[in-house]
Order: C-alpha cells, then sequence, then structure tokens
C-alpha cells in the first residue's frame, strides 16, 4: 500500500461533509439545472433527475467515497489500492482529466460571475435601469481580453483556498460558506415565488407534461446528476481519503445527496417564477442566468439587491465547486509528480490560464473553431458531463462491485463493523453498485450512439 498523508485530512465529519456539498452545489445547480429543465419540458425532466439521483446517483457517491478512504491518498493510488491491480490507476488519471476538461470552463463561467457581481454592486441592475442584457453579455463573452482576465482572477481566488490545505483552505472555507449558500438562495426564492404571475413558473417546475422527454434529455438528466453532484471526476474519492475512519460513509452520502438536490429545486424556484413572471422563453439556454436575468431584476421590486444577492450566491458555489476540481488534479500532481502541494496547485493553475483562456477564446475570436458543430466551451462541457463522467462513476461501481466486493465494501461502509446499519441496506445498496448503476449507465450510453 501506498503511504497516506496524514497531514491532509479534515479535522471533522462535519468539515468533511462541508466540503463535498460545497463541491456539489455549483454552477451545475444555478445555471446549469435551471436551463436544462427550461430545455427538457420542466417538470417532468426534474421527476427523472431525481429518480435517477436516489437509485443511481448517491450510491455511486458513496462507491467513491468507499474507494477514496480505504484505498487512501491520490485517487490513482486508492483505485490501486482497492483493486490490487495497477491499471485500475488509470481511472483515478482518467478523473483528473475530466476535472481539468471541466475546470477549463468552469473558471471562464467564474470569471463571467464575478463580472456580473460588480456590476451589481456599482448598481447596474438595479429597478428602472435600462439595460440591453443581451448585448451586454455578448459583448463581454465574445471580448478577447477582458474574460480572460476575470478566469485569472477566479483561479487565482482558488489557488490560494487549494495552497492553505485541507484544513485551513478547504474545510475552514466550505464551512462559512456552505450554510451562506442555502440562507441565500432560500431569501432568492421567496422573493421570486411572493412575484405576481409567479405561479406559471411553479406550475411549470412541479407540473409534469411527460410528452417533452425524449432518451436525449434522458442522458441529460444522468449526466446533470452527475455533473450536479460532482460524480465520476474523483472529488469524492479525494475527499474520501481525507474523511475521518469513524465517519458513517452512507449516511454522509444521503445528506450529500438530499442537500445538493434541495439546492437544484430551490434554484429552479428562485428563477422560473421570475422567468415566468415577466414573461421571458424559459428554454433560452446557457445564457439565462447571465442574459434574462439581469433583464428581470431591472423591472422587480428590490430588484438591485436581488441582483447583489444572486450573483455573490453563484460566485460562492463557483468557487467551492472549483476548489474541489481544483484539488482532485493538486492531490493527483502531488503523489504523481512527488511535488510539494504549493508546486502541484501552480502547476494546475498555469496550465488552467491556458486552457481556461482558450474556452473563453472559444467564444469570441475563436468562434469558428468547432468539433462536431460545437465551440471548445460547449464541447468540454458536453463531453465532461454526458461521457467523461458517466465512464468514471461506471469506472468506479465496476470496481467497488468486481473487484473490491461485498464484503470489503460492507466492512468500510460500517468502519468495520462500529457502525450499525440494517443488513438489507447495505445489500440493496451493493446490489446497485454491481448490477444496477452499471446497467443504467451503459444502456443510456447505447441508446444515445444508436
Ligand atoms: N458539482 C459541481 C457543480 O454542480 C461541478 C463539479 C463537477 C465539481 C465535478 C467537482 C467535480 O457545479
Amino acid at each position: 500500500m501506498t503511504e497516506k498523508r496524514h497531514n491532509d485530512a479534515f479535522s471533522s465529519n462535519f468539515g468533511m461533509i462541508a466540503a463535498a456539498i460545497g463541491s456539489a452545489i455549483g454552477l451545475g445547480n444555478l445555471w446549469r439545472f435551471p436551463y436544462l429543465v427550461g430545455q427538457n419540458g420542466g417538470a417532468a425532466f426534474i421527476i427523472v433527475y431525481l429518480i435517477i439521483t436516489l437509485i443511481i446517483s448517491t450510491p455511486i457517491l458513496l462507491a467513491e467515497s468507499v474507494i477514496g478512504r480505504r484505498g487512501g491518498g491520490s485517487p490513482a493510488e486508492a483505485y490501486i489500492n482497492v483493486s490490487g491491480r495497477k491499471a485500475w490507476g488509470g481511472a483515478g488519471i482518467m478523473g483528473m482529466i475530466t476535472c481539468f476538461m471541466i475546470m477549463s470552463f468552469y473558471v471562464v463561467v467564474g470569471g463571467w460571475t464575478i463580472k456580473y457581481l460588480i456590476l451589481s454592486v456599482a448598481g447596474q441592475f438595479h429597478r428602472g435601469a435600462i439595460i440591453d442584457s443581451p448585448t451586454m453579455f455578448e459583448g463581454f463573452m465574445t471580448s478577447t481580453t477582458a474574460p480572460i482576465i476575470y478566469s485569472w482572477l477566479f483561479i487565482a481566488l482558488t489557488i490560494v483556498i487549494i495552497i492553505l490545505g485541507v484544513q485551513k483552505g478547504i474545510e475552514k472555507t466550505s464551512k462559512l460558506m456552505m450554510p451562506m449558500l442555502f440562507v441565500l438562495i432560500i431569501l432568492i426564492g421567496i422573493r421570486s415565488v411572493t412575484l405576481p404571475g409567479a405561479k406559471a413558473g411553479i406550475d411549470y417546475l412541479f407540473k409534469p407534461d411527460f410528452s417533452s422527454l425524449n432518451f436525449e434529455s434522458l442522458l441529460a438528466a444522468l449526466g446533470q446528476s452527475f455533473f450536479s453532484l460532482s460524480l465520476g471526476a474523483c472529488m469524492l474519492i479525494t475527499y474520501g481519503a481525507y474523511t475521518p475512519k469513524s465517519s458513517n460513509l452512507t449516511k454522509n452520502a444521503a445528506i450529500i445527496s438530499v442537500s445538493d438536490t434541495f439546492f437544484a429545486v430551490m434554484a429552479g424556484c428562485a428563477i422560473m417564477p421570475a422567468v415566468f413572471a415577466f414573461g421571458v422563453n424559459p428554454t433560452q439556454g446557457a445564457g439565462l442566468v447571465f442574459v434574462t436575468l439581469p433583464q428581470i431584476f431591472t423591472q422587480m421590486p428590490l430588484g438591485g439587491v436581488c441582483s447583489v444577492l444572486f450573483f455573490f450566491t453563484l460566485f460562492l458555489a463557483a468557487v467551492s465547486s472549483a476548489v474541489s476540481l481544483f484539488e482532485v488534479i493538486t492531490s493527483s500532481i502531488m503523489s504523481l509528480g512527488k511535488k510539494s502541494r504549493s508546486s502541484a496547485a501552480l502547476i494546475v493553475a498555469l496550465v488552467l490560464v491556458m486552457t481556461g483562456s482558450l474556452c473563453s477564446l472559444s467564444q469570441g475570436v475563436l468562434r469558428g473553431v468547432t468539433i462536431h458543430g460545437m465551440n471548445i466551451f460547449d464541447q468540454f462541457d458536453y463531453v465532461s458531463a454526458n461521457f467523461l463522467m458517466t465512464t468514471g462513476g461506471l469506472l468506479t461501481v465496476l470496481c467497488v462491485g468486481w473487484r473490491m466486493g461485498k464484503e470489503q465494501f460492507v466492512d468500510e461502509i460500517t468502519s468495520g463493523g462500529t457502525i450499525n446499519l440494517p443488513p438489507a441496506l447495505a445489500s440493496v445498496l451493493f446490489f446497485i453498485i454491481k448490477y444496477v448503476a452499471p446497467i443504467v449507465i451503459v444502456a443510456t450510453a447505447i441508446s444515445i450512439i444508436f
């Protein structure tokens, strides 16, 4: 077994939960979820999303933390340790690459968030302000230097937290940011659902129309569930390695999953009622948050305050998720390249400055560079959420279900028999991990290919 790094560990179980929820709640909830709901027919999509999250994603979340805590070290080391085979290290490396891809477009959106937070603090979106938000957003995101500089600022903020380390950086900031996120989203939700005309938005979120569902939306729901819970990118393997031995992993997985889903639905409640109240098209896509919402803020009572609260929430959510993406890559480079934390983090930052800039430019001057009709930014988003993360999730369940086996799995989730867990629950979870999850992932993938 590879030696574990004891100085890299959460000081408490709450610290672990806060960090994992911080990772899960991110642009995925506030930016991706609402526009996917909009594009895939509202409530029907949410129902499919909830079922997938409960039956498939939560057990995978547990499987990841089992690999992380049992194996220890970086994701590649953890995979090798629990499987007993060197080849499985490849799954950890793939996780690192997935995080790189996600991080490359994530820092760009993180940069946009900083820009919009500054604009709202400067009072640009107060009630009665005259703005042309599509032109404003288009003009900004397609320009060459400004969005790149903002993405660098975002990278710099994240790197400071990473260099401070697991306890002083990740854990401390997560414990502070996570409760703030919940308070903020509830406040914004209350404002939105009390707007005149908000009911149409609430109906859209909660009254299903199953005719709008197809296989493409099934893949989108699976991909979104993985993306939102940070699955298949080795996040929970990395954080699992920092988790106290006494922690109840099953309970943790349930808390993380419920919190993230609650937040996503709250984000829907914060955005959709406002969208409908002002008669805006909900299928707007990725621009929903940056184009539609600013327009709405300028028309609603307390719009200026809400804009600051909203973009601050988006910013906190983005930073806490970016920290976890950064940590997966940093921990991998620390162990693969035998580097110190700060030099590993600097290497990651340097590469990201380049790949992030590429994603940013692909919205403007490099717009013509497309793969299968998508620019680099969209391609990174699509490939990482719909293919890499699902493949990563598949490898996780295959490793636990078929390499590790039930005995070791149960030993880990009961912390060596010290935690009381109904044997039937453990059996159901293992059954899902061994059979159901792999079949669903492979079947979805096949249905898309043919
Ligand atoms: N879960 C994050 C979000 O919803 C994204 C993420 C994916 C973070 C993978 C870490 C790892 O925005």
